[in-house]
């Protein structure tokens, strides 16, 4: 029998759902959510989605963005890296000159018949084979300047400072530090035109014979133009000046580690 309330209207067949016993209850009593919660939970789940595919597309992509920038050790001679890009390594350098360790004198070799200029012995092989080489095509390569020493470097280069009366930025576009001179390694080389002596340690060497043999050939004997024109480290354009690059030492005392933008 069903009842009647106080109306007289009839009572509902269904009990409502906390008058049944949990026990025999058919379903989970989960608590209903409230429907008035559910644009805020939408936002809230398209903002957190948003998150996510921002950050995962910023992992996939910092990983990969070294194929637009090259790597950070060395950059182009004809480019100037950007901060953003690839961060320039603090290198040790004196106006941009590079340090370097004196050739022990056991591995000098002379080069010259007064024995006054002396390469390494690897270095000084090949020069004099390119020379004899220059010759049969009737090319004279004169060596001007072989290894140096620290001291000597410091008198050249203070004493010739003080003597053109040149601050010392201005004296480090042609000249090295004394410790920072590529002449202290032993590998390079002031090289002149035997045949036209008034362009020694001039730039109008490269108008001469013997440069142009060199610019060609240099490269068969491992030798390098070390200051080219607008080279990265600053230093004025020399092209009597070489450098022997042929084996493990001597490439490693020019490019290992060095990553003042190809210096
Ligand atoms: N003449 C060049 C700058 C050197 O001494 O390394
Ligand atoms: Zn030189």
């Amino acid at each position: 029998m069903q009842g009647k309330d106080k109306n007289g209207r009839r009572k509902s067949k269904a009990r409502s759902w906390e008058e049944i016993p949990e026990v025999l209850r058919d379903r989970p009593t989960t608590p209903s959510v409230d429907r008035s919660l559910l644009p805020l939970m939408a936002s809230l789940g398209l903002i957190s989605s948003g998150i996510l595919i921002i950050l995962a597309v910023l992992m996939i992509w910092r990983p990969f963005s070294f194929l637009n920038n090259g790597p950070v050790t060395s950059a182009s001679p004809n480019t100037s890296p950007t901060p953003e890009s690839s961060p320039t390594p603090e290198v040790d350098n004196v106006l941009g000159h590079l340090p370097y360790p004196e050739a022990p004198a056991s591995e000098l070799k002379p080069i010259t018949p007064d024995g006054r200029i002396r390469l390494r012995t690897a270095a000084a092989k090949q020069f004099l084979q390119m020379q004899r080489d220059a010759k049969a095509n009737g090319i004279s390569l004169v060596p001007i300047s072989g290894f140096r020493g620290i001291n000597e470097q410091d008198n050249l280069f203070f004493g010739v400072k003080q003597q053109r009366s040149q601050d010392a930025r201005k004296r480090a576009e042609v000249s090295a530090p004394p410790g920072y001179s590529e002449h202290h390694t032993g590998y390079a080389i002031d090289i002149g035109d035997g045949r036209n002596s008034q362009t020694h340690l001039s730039q109008r060497f490269e108008q001469t014979p013997a440069f142009k043999w060199l610019d060609k050939n240099a490269a068969r004997y491992s030798f390098e133009m070390s200051f080219t024109p607008n080279n990265p480290q600053g230093v004025s354009y020399e092209p009597w000046h070489w450098r022997y690059v042929g084996d493990r030492d001597s490439l490693e005392t020019f490019y290992k580690a060095r990553s003042l933008s190809g210096k």
